[in-house]
């Protein structure tokens, strides 16, 4: 048996991680001070592991879908080449503001380029051959988003998809109407299948599916 993570067990575990740069910190603050559904932001834990992979990884070229505030932009951009450059896409315009705020005080704002409209669309005309993919906007279009980025993913490339648990719904009988629960069954069945890559599915947070293009 393992520990479950209660709240108090997850802050014993941010205050044994390295804390979040000032930029971070603020950006985390004032997300869950003024934006809706502040519970979306990756968040320090989450934003250290991104962080982390990413500086393992030294990618040239990121890809994020679903930008929300770009807490987790600028730490998947820490671990990017000198050239390295990060695209990420959010289809919510009224986000931009706070977006480009905290990319322009940012480190990285010569690297990041923000896409505003929908990730469908955007991804068709995005020419890019991808090291590092983090999957996070609409759930139900999670194979859609897998499909397209695929074929640009280098050998060896890595997709990190989130909230692949879903709150544990994955395993519990699916309501009526939860096309979301349904959409992410699905999506965790069609990557263990698929013959292209190697997987696992890590049960941090909400579950993030770590993919390998082979
Ligand atoms: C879970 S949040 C992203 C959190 C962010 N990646 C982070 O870790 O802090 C999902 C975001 O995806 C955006 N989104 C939803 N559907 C989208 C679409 N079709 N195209 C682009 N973005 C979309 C939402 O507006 C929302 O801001």
């Amino acid at each position: 048996m393992h520990a479950e993570i209660t709240e108090e067990l997850e802050e014993y575990c941010e205050a044994h991680s390295t804390p979040e740069s000032d930029l971070l910190y603020r950006l985390n603050r004032e997300t869950n001070l003024k934006c809706i559904k502040p519970r979306m932001i990756s968040g320090h834990l989450q934003g250290r592991l991104l962080s982390f992979i990413s500086q393992m990884m030294r990618p040239k070229r990121i890809l994020e879908i679903g930008t929300y505030t770009g807490y987790a932009t600028l730490c998947l951009a820490e671990g990017l080449t000198d050239e390295g450059r990060i695209d990420t896409i959010e289809i919510d315009e009224e986000l931009e503001e706070i977006i480009r705020r905290y990319f322009s005080q940012s480190d990285y704002k010569e690297k990041i380029t923000l896409h505003v409209g929908d990730a469908l669309q955007v991804l068709k005309q995005l020419d890019a051959t991808w090291d590092l993919v983090f999957m996070d906007a609409e759930k139900d279009d999670y194979i859609a988003y897998y499909e397209l980025v695929m074929p640009r993913l280098r050998q060896g490339g890595i997709i990190l998809a989130d909230n692949v648990l879903w709150s544990g719904k994955v395993i519990q009988t699916v309501k009526t109407g939860d096309k979301e629960t349904r959409a992410l069954m699905k999506f965790n069945d069609y990557v263990l299948a698929d013959e292209r890559v190697k997987n696992f599915l890590l049960p941090f947070r909400d579950g993030i599916m770590v993919i390998e293009k082979l």
